[in-house]
């Protein structure tokens, strides 16, 4: 037993005092933190743990969430304790080398639905590239959108690629979904329909001052956007021109404040931008760029 806090009688106290320890913790979701760890550490969904919150604990299971509430405390993200995090309805498994999809990068598959247009285009044949796919998660999400696309996702992490692979045989898009390793678009070829990346964009010296969630766990090359947060924008541009089909549409995550430099970069090789799609908290968050005439 963990000298760290008192036994729990019952899998109920048991999240009762998990979620005071994180709410004086100053943790933002002490209540949910706390249901979903011990639900975790006994392997018991929602209405399992309430069914049985009168179950009495035993050693081995208080020792199991003693060590998963261990992690959270030293600030781990709950994505990455569970290691699987919803993403556009669909269940994604990662790992070390894989970022946490956000919620605000579902902006970018709105937009790059949107810009897709009409209900039609949605059977079409589509090519999709995603550069910097990590868990794979916008190719996927697009792939789950549209049934006649088939695409490639591209990492320099190894890890990330088999991950992206593995969530797309679990999740039935195998066969339309394939990856490779290689710096953005370099080793592409066109002509691609949907262009999308959402490439590290923290401005290098930026990232010591991020929350302890992000800065000590997610991959720093999937933070990591150069001196001013562009480089990946830079080397995306370099290939985009080459590689969109003459009607595609190259879509992009944007961090906050970015929408002008990067527009300025994509319009200096032959893109020209749309305005920004904002996120929920009203951030400018998606571009879309098309080949200038
Ligand atoms: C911000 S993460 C985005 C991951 C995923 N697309 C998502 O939205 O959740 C950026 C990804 O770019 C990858 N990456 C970094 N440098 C790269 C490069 N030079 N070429 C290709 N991918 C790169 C990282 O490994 C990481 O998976």
């Amino acid at each position: 037993m963990s000298a760290s806090s008192t036994p729990a009688a019952t899998v109920e106290a048991a999240r009762r005092s998990l979620a005071q320890r994180f709410r004086h913790a100053g943790l933002d979701a002490p209540e949910l933190d706390a249901r979903l760890i011990v639900g975790h550490a006994l392997g018991l969904d929602h209405a399992a743990l309430a069914a049985r919150s009168r179950r009495p604990l035993a050693d081995a299971d208080a020792d199991a969430i003693d060590a998963l509430a261990a992690r959270r405390l030293a600030r781990e993200p709950m994505a990455r304790i569970l290691g699987r995090k919803e993403f556009w309805g669909l269940d994604l498994a990662l790992d070390a080398e894989t970022l946490v999809p956000r919620p605000e990068t579902e902006t970018v598959v709105e937009a790059t639905l949107a810009a897709l247009g009409r209900a039609d285009g949605s059977r079409r044949a589509l090519r999709i590239a995603d550069l910097g796919t990590g868990s794979g998660a916008l190719l996927l999400a697009l792939l789950s959108e549209l049934p006649g696309a088939a695409g490639i996702g591209t990492d320099t992490s190894l890890p990330a690629l088999r991950r992206a692979c593995a969530n797309a045989a679990a999740l039935g898009l195998a066969a339309r979904a394939s990856f490779v390793a290689c710096d953005y678009g370099t080793a592409l070829q066109g002509p691609i329909d949907l262009l999308v990346s959402n490439p590290p964009y923290v401005a290098r010296g930026d990232i010591a001052a991020l929350p302890p969630e992000v800065r000590d766990f997610d991959p720093w090359r999937a933070l990591d956007g150069g001196p001013d947060g562009l480089n990946g924008y830079r080397a995306i541009a370099a290939d985009a021109r080459r590689l969109l089909a003459p009607g595609g549409a190259l879509v992009l995550e944007l961090g906050r404040g970015q929408y002008a430099a990067v527009a300025e970069l994509f319009t200096a090789v032959g893109l020209a931008p749309e305005a920004p799609r904002p996120d929920l908290a009203g951030i400018a968050r998606a571009l879309v760029l098309r080949p200038s005439p």
